[in-house]
């Protein structure tokens, strides 16, 4: 007999017994045959989904992410909130709530936040990601509203209401995290975990250092990897290794329905953008992100000091990762400084250095089959 639980258990055996008795007898019946079962047979675990906040800026590869993340039963998604970064914030909140209605999910709460980075200002990308983020394909206007609370709030008020369950997803610049952060610093050791799509400790994608969403936001991002919450930093490291290219693309095409379209004219579009560039396939920043925090084996990672660069000329937004963990210690001794020995520094973030990139990318197509 295949039962879902013991209440169906319950229930069961209630039906077969007198009421009003009947339901008080099946309890204890129950009891028992729980115990002799606990004794015999190994506990069929299930595990319970992992509730997230993504917080994005559609953007197309945050268009996969969040298709993803839908057709994901591992995720609980709790709310999308929205950031400017790849287009403007109505732009990116536009195309999250059409994405969101796209996917029949009006009941996702999706909250616009900040306007602007903390301290620069807003630099988008229609350059790569399409005049209206999406790879200008048009999504039909959307079924479903915005939640009327700012982003920031709604992380505050979610992560509160329930303790150390929210993993946050950031997949934009890191602006709203950081204004929940400033608001309210409470919310840090509430936090599961904070899985960023950013950084790299090896190469730019915006100068020949800085990440993208780091490079939008350098002062939120170094709130956000010094907070104290545990950090997931899957950088251009990795990203760049996730090579999706025309062979996916066959797979992609060959899933037929409205949002497998859509997900296929995106990574057309964007296979053939990076074309002009003489690249051979387009890399699945986001996408590797909502992948991780379903699935960290994904990736390997090691556990560093990261600091964001917020002043140099040629460096500002740069992921600085101490890979040893230490820094030399210089003392005075008359016009000079003198190494007298090395400090620990403590590490920060765990950092995505390897990726199975082969392995993530049929996760990916086997979810979008799955749509
Ligand atoms: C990141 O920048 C954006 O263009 C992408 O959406 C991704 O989040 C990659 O550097
Ligand atoms: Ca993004």
């Amino acid at each position: 007999m295949a039962l879902r639980s013991s209440r169906e258990l319950v229930s069961r055996l209630a039906g077969r017994l007198s009421r009003p008795a009947g339901t008080a007898v099946a309890l204890a019946l129950v009891a028992s045959v729980l115990v002799a079962a606990a004794s015999t047979a190994p506990a069929e675990t299930v595990a319970a989904p992992i509730s997230v906040i993504i917080d994005t800026d559609p953007g197309t590869d945050d268009a996969m992410a969040i298709l993803l993340a839908l057709a994901s039963p591992e995720l609980d998604v709790k709310a999308f909130t929205v950031v400017p970064g790849n287009v403007t914030a109505d732009q990116a909140l536009d195309n999250t709530l059409r994405l969101v209605s796209l996917a029949g999910r009006c009941d996702i709460p999706v909250a616009g936040g900040a306007q602007r980075p903390l301290a620069q200002k807003l630099i988008t990308a229609e350059f790569v990601h399409g005049e209206n983020g999406l790879g200008d394909i048009e999504l039909p206007a959307s079924d479903c509203e915005a939640d009327a609370r700012f982003a920031p709030d709604l992380i505050i008020e979610m992560i509160h209401a329930m303790p150390g369950r929210i993993t946050l997803v950031p997949v934009g610049p890191l602006t709203n995290i950081a204004l929940a952060l400033h608001k309210d610093p409470t919310i840090v050791p509430l936090v599961k975990e904070v899985v960023v799509m950013g950084g790299s400790i090896t190469e730019g994608n915006v100068t020949a250092v800085a990440e993208a969403n780091i490079y939008n936001d350098p002062e939120a991002a170094q709130a956000v990897f010094h907070a104290g919450w545990k950090v997931t930093m899957v950088g251009l490291d990795v990203t760049h290794k996730t090579n999706f290219g025309a062979p996916h693309l066959e797979r992609l095409a060959a899933t037929r329905g409205t949002l497998n379209d859509f997900a296929t004219e995106v990574m057309q579009f964007l296979i053939d953008l990076s074309a002009q560039f003489g690249a051979d396939g387009t890399p699945m920043h986001d996408p590797l992100a909502v992948g991780v925090a379903i699935d960290s084996s994904f990736v390997r990672t090691r556990h560093m000091r990261v600091e964001v660069e917020t002043k140099g000329e040629f460096t500002r937004g740069q992921t600085v990762g101490n890979r040893y963990n230490m820094v030399e210690r210089n003392e005075i001794e008359g016009d000079r400084l003198k190494m007298t020995g090395i400090d620990r520094v403590e590490p920060n973030a765990w950092v995505a250095v390897e990726v199975d990139a082969d392995r993530f990318l049929s996760f990916f197509l086997e979810r979008m089959a799955g749509l």
